[in-house]
């Protein structure tokens, strides 16, 4: 073997790579967060080679102490990574040789580097999906407390952003309780069905080793092996899931988030947001920027790009490994740092934001919001056809409009002109609290859903 040529291949190689060979080819810049999950995956897999009679229990123990010894350098930022040494799986067995000398080659008997990524990546996302269910649990409890101290404070209800029917802010941020509580669902459900075993299915064919996949697979915290050795090493929907679901969780984030910059706008100060979470103006002294939420908005589209961006790395790939796969990683990293940074955030900000009772309940009733309300009365106390009620409702709606008053501040006499057998028990329904009190429909916005809503997921939260 040539200096120049490679450690682990230089049998076969005369020259070693040319140096833009070298930079493309290399993923130890990025993939060295991987380290702690390769040294585990190694470790089980040495374990697994002694009790199975392939290597000795002596080399064994030489291989599973030095891995530690190789872990600590890392932690500890002694570790030398070398780019000629491609990745961290061949940085860390280099290292390994030096600390404990000829065992270390014995380590990678019956399994390749496509096992070995496959199963490192995958504990990797495994972690990343449950901090995100962590991240999302703690969202979903901050936003049960504000739910539950205006379960009956009244706000204006939207569509097209434009003023629709009275309902309550505890409504609303049940609301982002179901959304962030089927992310929730989703992470849990992408865990469960992602955690199979990859190690031992060697470069994709299995091996001629009697390994146990089965101890291997127990060791790392999988529920069992991967049943198709082909498919277990070019499998990467683990990671698309993953960001599937992270982009679906960002995108909900973003609305939110675009809430929350609207409503701490001067024109509408349904909340304040804290000062721990917002930034001043260089030179606007009288700015306070709902920066956090403006970050959690914009930080969809990185993680969206990364799901797009590895659905296209793996389309067209055939069976089984494909170098194209090293490009599977980078992208998951970025946006998972994101996501849980952007869910921190959003945790932070609803803990810390006070919502505005008065101008809520200031704006619940602008707009005309009872009007639906009204339309309903005429159904049901005078017996009217709806489209005939909604006709009415119209014509007194413009009344108002005409007056520049408020629906309940028509008198009697003007909504009788419009239609003689109203009778002044309509006023009950025009008010802001009655009109949210009477929608007790399942799922509707009166308090008492609202609480028997947050009282169901504090259960399911336990
Ligand atoms: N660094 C590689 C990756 O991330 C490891 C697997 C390499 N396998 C191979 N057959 N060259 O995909």
């Amino acid at each position: 073997m040539t200096k120049t040529s490679n450690a682990m291949w230089g049998g076969r190689f005369a020259a070693g790579p040319d140096a833009i060979m070298e930079a493309i080819n290399a993923s130890i810049g990025f993939d060295k967060r991987l380290a702690a999950q390769d040294i585990a995956g190694s470790r089980a897999h040495a374990a697994m080679l002694a009790a199975t009679g392939i290597v000795s229990d002596s080399d064994a123990e030489a291989m599973r102490e030095g891995l530690l010894t190789v872990l600590s350098e890392i932690e500890e930022g002694r570790f030398e990574f070398s780019t000629a040494l491609e990745d961290i799986h061949m940085n860390v067995e280099a290292r390994l040789k030096e600390v404990i000398g000829e065992p270390a080659g014995r380590l990678h008997t019956g399994r390749s580097r496509n096992d070995q990524v496959a199963t490192d990546f995958k504990l990797w996302v495994r972690d990343q999906l449950d901090a995100a269910e962590t991240g999302l649990v703690a969202l979903i409890e901050a936003l049960l407390v504000q739910a539950e101290a205006g379960a009956d404070w009244v706000m204006p209800g939207f569509t097209h952003l434009q003023t629709a029917q009275p309902v309550t802010w505890g409504h609303h941020m049940m609301a982002y309780v179901e959304m962030f509580g089927r992310d929730l669902s989703r992470v849990r459900d992408a865990r469960a069905r992602m955690n199979e075993c990859p190690l031992g299915a060697a470069a994709l064919a299995g091996t001629s080793f009697p390994i146990d996949r089965e101890m291997t697979a127990e060791a790392l915290g999988f529920d069992r092996p991967a049943a198709n050795s082909l498919d277990a090493v070019s499998d990467r929907d683990f990671a698309l899931e993953f960001l599937s679901a992270a982009s679906i969780c960002a995108m909900h984030l973003s609305r939110f988030a675009e809430e929350l910059v609207i409503w701490s706008s001067a024109q509408f100060r349904f909340v304040a947001l804290s000062d721990r979470f917002s930034t001043g103006s260089s030179i606007m002294p009288q700015k306070k920027n709902p920066d956090a939420a403006e970050l959690i908005r914009a930080k969809v589209g990185r993680i969206f790009g990364a799901n797009v961006a590895l659905m296209t790395v793996m389309k067209g790939l055939p069976l089984a490994y494909s170098k194209d796969m090293q490009e599977d990683k980078e992208q998951v990293f970025d946006a998972a740092d994101n996501l849980m940074l952007a869910l921190a955030a959003m945790e932070g900000m609803v803990r810390d934001m006070a919502p505005q009772r008065e101008a809520l309940e200031g704006a619940a009733g602008a707009g005309f919001s009872t009007a639906t309300d009204l339309a309903d009365w005429l159904v049901r106390v005078l017996g009217m056809p709806f489209r005939e009620a909604h006709h009415v409702t119209g014509a007194l709606v413009a009344k108002a409009e005409a007056r520049g008053c408020d629906l309940p501040e028509l008198s009697l006499a003007e909504m009788q002109e419009v239609h003689g057998e109203i009778t002044k028990a309509v006023y009950d329904v025009l008010g802001v609290h009655n009109s949210v009190a009477s929608r007790v429909s399942y799922g509707g916005t009166a308090p008492a859903q609202v609480r028997a809503q947050i009282a169901r997921w504090k259960e399911v939260l336990g």
